[in-house]
């Protein structure tokens, strides 16, 4: 086991960059072992246009989800065990899990350096906390085996496509949220920028059309949201359960709340020095977005190069506006309305 005092300038847990630097003679080459099962499974339909034209997604357990990460599934269902100790950050992409990343780093780790001298300001939230199905897709799954206690992973996966060893075990989940309807206009952005311009993916109409079809990355969207929100009211002391435009709201209450659901909750005197606002000014939007190493960095995730500048984009709530027609502002809600019928949800 490294010594990470020796190469971590930082209080646990360690941003996952550098815990895969002192280990990278740890990963390994892919998982082939289930590309003939891979292979049987259903392609999403045609006229379904998804944003990444040369990923398309295969259906597995209920959900719509990319080779690549199904690939990460099926190796995690078969070599990840949890520890009660760890902690799983969890949504449908594109709804808020970069500022979650941050804000629970930031709270893990806010006795162990000035804030204004974060480890945030070296690291992007995607480089402090890694995603669970993209280590096991890539080979990197030994080095989970290495990565001190406690661990903050996160996954886009489905309640019901998370392995057991997880959903048995004691581990706890927060789960972000937010407006489909936000998290479409985020994703067409985001995608847009992925592959070089709007031009390069679908039409925002088309891929809208999927969405209501519930043919989007680890969709249907609604089925993802219900899923988390089920199980988040059976075992409350387990799950929590946000809403990224709640959050937006009032960040502060939220703060405290996140504390207190990871077993860190603020002292009073803590409470009394504002450090819970200086948590969440050291997350806010305008500071990640404004951060050099949140402009200057390449990530590279999945299959794709990233610049961290694109998880930073409005952050905002209702951009749909300027985006959906009211028609099409309908249809979705009414989708989405008539699946939440009865759970208590409301978008
Ligand atoms: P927009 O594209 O609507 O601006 P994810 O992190 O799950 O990929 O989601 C990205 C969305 O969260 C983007 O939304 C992004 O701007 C927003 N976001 C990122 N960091 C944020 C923060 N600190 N506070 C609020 N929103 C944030």
């Amino acid at each position: 086991m490294v010594n990470y005092d020796s190469v971590s300038p930082v209080g646990f847990p360690i941003p996952y960059k550098i815990i895969e630097k002192a280990n990278n003679h740890l990963i390994k080459n892919p998982p082939q072992e289930h590309e003939a099962l891979l292979a049987t499974l259903p392609l999403q339909p045609s006229g379904t246009p998804n944003f990444h034209p040369r990923q398309p997604f295969v259906l597995y357990k209920g959900a719509w989800i990319g080779k690549f990460f199904v690939r990460g599934a099926l190796a995690m269902e078969q070599n990840f065990k949890s520890c009660p100790t760890d902690l799983l950050l969890v949504s449908s992409p594109k709804s808020g899990i970069t500022w979650l990343k941050a804000m629970i780093f930031a709270t893990l780790t806010r006795t162990s350096y000035p804030l204004d001298q974060h480890t945030l300001h070296t690291h992007n939230p995607h480089q402090c906390v890694t995603n669970l199905e993209r280590m096991f897709a890539t080979g990197r799954s030994q080095i989970i085996e290495v990565i001190p206690s406690p661990r903050v992973f996160n996954s886009h996966f489905p309640y019901s496509v998370l392995p057991q060893t997880i959903t048995d075990s004691d581990c706890r989940i927060v789960y972000v949220w937010r407006d489909p309807k936000d998290v479409l206009v985020s994703m067409w952005h985001f995608f847009g920028k992925i592959m070089g311009g709007a031009d390069k993916i679908a039409t925002f109409e088309q891929v809208y059309d999927s969405f209501c079809q519930g043919v989007n990355g680890y969709g249907p969207i609604w089925s993802h949201v219900l899923g988390y929100w089920e199980e988040s009211k059976r075992r409350p002391e387990k799950i929590l359960f946000l809403k990224y435009e709640n959050i937006l709201q009032e960040p502060v209450k939220h703060a405290k709340q996140l504390a207190h659901f990871i077993g860190c909750p603020y002292s009073e005197a803590e409470e009394s020095q504002g450090v819970v606002e200086q948590i969440v000014e050291l997350c806010s939007f305008q500071k990640l977005k404004n951060m050099d190493v949140n402009n200057n960095e390449i990530l590279s995730m999945s299959a794709n190069n990233i610049s961290p500048s694109y998880f930073f984009r409005k952050g905002e709530a209702g951009d749909w506006k300027s985006h959906l027609t009211r028609e099409m502002v309908v249809r979705l809600n009414t989708i989405i309305e008539e699946k939440f019928k009865g759970s208590g949800l409301k978008i």
